[in-house]
């Protein structure tokens, strides 16, 4: 696959030079009903007056979307004889646009799940509304058939193009803000560590991580060159999990949302600056084949990326941006904890370098939910 092109971040004239460059005659826009309200709803509005391309408007999805959902899209993309897709939104719009790139070219005829999905060429250009997710660098996609989760995951759904808006963070919600650079950081420091990392993912963790914290305060203070770095961070550590995918603080995060209505990137610190100096702990338990040694290297690596001499002091110091920023705790009742052991989601959990079971999971998440931390 190509690099992923990176149009100069809110340079609406840089975006209309690209789209004038593809020469396509009409887009389908898959996008929440609020796009009006925003100024790249604005942009494509007035599109066709200033290009020859149509724009095909689709928001007929819900945030969790439905394989029902994309068949829709599917359909409207094929009447309509669109020839290029473009996504403004987070996690769900995202996913729907992924699904419809790679369903379009499939038989309509038999259920698309279980045919074997053929790369093509369709461009694809990503609007992230939020810097949290990277889900715009990722061949992943999340939709529900049935009820039932499905993960949809090809190479040719990863966004040939991406625009970031700096002004888009500007709406945000300050919970919002923390929670999508938090979901970040996460994201950066569990693909450094996952079993799967490789070279370039550590790098691009790394250089996500120091991102994360060299942005941070400026995001909170509302600077514009902080949400044009935040934007690229999410970017850079959503690229490190298409390669690693996530691990235990993840797999661990997800009930904490659904149990207690707390943010995606909350959650997931919440939990991983309790598996951060666990995993210190109990390196002999290593199940990364590169061996205990390896993940030793591993930890001294990343707390490097922190700017810090060590692990100890650089789990101290995620443990320190949390609590800095406020991030609440929930507060559990004792019959809490056996739907959260019971949650973890164990495909994640092969993905995390040190053995957890259901004792330790446990133990976990009575650190995580502790009021006298
Ligand atoms: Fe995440």
């Amino acid at each position: 696959m190509s690099e992923q092109f990176l149009i100069p971040g809110g340079d609406y004239s840089a975006l209309d030079s690209y789209l004038k460059e593809l020469d396509r005659h009409k887009i389908l826009l898959v996008c929440g009903k609020h796009v009006s309200t925003l100024g790249i709803g604005a942009y494509f509005k007035d599109l066709p007056k200033r290009l020859p391309v149509q724009v095909v408007h689709f928001d007929g999805f819900s945030p969790n979307p439905k394989y029902e959902d994309i068949i829709k899209g599917v359909d409207l993309f094929r009447r309509e004889q669109c020839d290029m897709i473009a996504a403004v939104g987070g996690g769900s719009g995202m996913d729907v646009a992924k699904c419809i790139k790679l369903y379009n070219g499939m038989d309509s005829s038999r259920l698309y799940l279980e045919q074997e999905i053929i790369a093509n060429e369709i461009p694809f250009l990503a609007v992230p509304t939020t810097a949290g997710t990277g889900s715009e660098a990722t061949r992943f996609a999340v939709i529900y058939y049935r009820g039932e989760k499905q993960s949809v995951a090809h190479i040719s759904c990863i966004p040939t193009a991406v625009f970031f808006d700096p002004q888009l963070l500007a709406t945000l919600p300050d919970y919002q803000k923390k929670s999508t650079m938090l979901d970040t950081l996460c994201h950066a420091v569990e693909s450094f560590w996952s079993v799967n990392s490789t070279k370039e993912s550590k790098a691009l963790g790394a250089d996500a991580i120091r991102k994360v914290f060299a942005h941070a305060d400026g995001v909170l203070k509302g600077e514009a060159d902080d949400y044009s770095g935040m934007f690229l961070a999410s970017n850079i550590a959503g690229k490190a999990i298409n390669i690693t995918q996530t691990t235990a603080g993840h797999a661990m995060c997800y009930k904490l949302t659904s149990l207690y209505g707390i943010a995606h990137g909350h959650a997931a610190a919440l939990c991983t600056r309790e598996l951060f100096p666990h995993m210190i702990a109990h390196t002999a338990d290593c199940i990364d084949p590169r061996g205990e040694e390896y993940l030793k290297e591993t930890l001294a690596q990343l707390a490097s990326a922190f700017s810090c001499q060590g692990p100890k002091e650089a789990a101290q110091k995620l443990d320190r941006f949390v609590t800095e920023l406020g991030m609440e705790i929930p507060k559990p009742k004792e019959e809490d904890y056996a739907i959260l052991r019971s949650s973890v989601n164990p495909v994640r959990l092969k993905n995390h370098p040190v053995r957890l079971d259901e004792a330790r999971i446990d133990a976990l998440y009575h650190k995580i939910l502790s009021s006298s931390r």
